[in-house]
């Protein structure tokens, strides 16, 4: 069954606007996973605009499923997930001026160093994905990379605004999935969904979890953290 990665960023971005502790990160994970997240996942960035280095420490403490840690290709990150070492790692392209992260990582510029870095993961037992764009020189480069999984971006799919399936975005990740799949590649995706465009995606079968943070944390504004959890969780394991 599909499983849901929830991340929380931006609910540090909201305990970050005054500074004072909350809403608090690990209460907000503790009921994430409550109400249905299999995993938790941030992102902590170089600048650290939401979450902190003490934030990733002590949700590895204390949450009770996974911890899904995104960073960029930095040695200096490489050094900060080796030390904690979450459930897996899930490298990204990262640009300071970004509101979010702009498309998928450059896998064949990056190729040497990456192969580095997957090594290095690996042999402390932690998972290594790459957030790549749904094209198959990426994918052939991730499995050459002996990478455990791809996140296929959905960012530019999350755009489409009606008949979701029948557009160009969507079949792109449709084959990607099912080629990255054909090559032993456990396939995530994530990036831009909501309620109104999570369905197709969850329906791949070759999709294994799919990471969601900002509309959750959108939606929790009106209807509270849990429900849009459940909402979520319900919609793609759809029951
Ligand atoms: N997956 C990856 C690799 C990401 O970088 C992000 C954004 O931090 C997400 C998923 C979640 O995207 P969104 O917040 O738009 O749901």
């Amino acid at each position: 069954m599909i499983k849901l990665g929830v991340n929380i960023d931006h609910i540090a971005t909201l305990r970050n606007a005054r500074g004072i502790g909350y809403p608090n990160i690990i209460d907000a994970a503790l009921v994430a996973e409550e109400n249905g997240a299999d995993f938790i996942t941030v992102h902590l960035r170089e600048d650290r605009r939401h979450i902190n280095d003490k934030d990733v420490l002590l949700l590895k403490k204390k949450i009770k499923t996974k911890l899904n840690l995104e960073i960029a290709v930095s040695e200096e990150m490489l050094m900060y997930a080796l030390q904690i070492k979450p459930y897996s790692v899930c490298f990204v392209p990262e640009n300071r001026e970004e509101r979010t992260t702009e498309g998928g990582l450059d896998v064949v510029n990056k190729f040497n160093i990456l192969s580095s870095y997957v090594k290095q993961l690996h042999t402390e037992n932690i998972k290594v994905s790459l957030f790549i764009n749904p094209q198959s020189n990426d994918i052939v480069c991730a499995h050459e990379l002996g990478s455990y999984a791809i996140e296929i971006h959905t960012g530019a799919y999350s755009l489409i605004k009606q008949d979701h399936c029948h557009s160009n975005e969507y079949l792109e990740i449709l084959h990607a999935s099912k080629y990255a799949k054909s090559l032993g590649l456990v396939v995530n995706a994530g990036h831009g969904l909501d309620y109104d465009n999570v369905v197709p995606i969850a329906e791949i079968n070759e999709i294994s979890e799919l990471n969601i943070g900002f509309s959750i944390v959108a939606k929790s504004v009106f209807e509270g953290l849990p429900q849009a959890v459940s909402k979520m969780k319900k919609l793609i394991i759809g029951v």
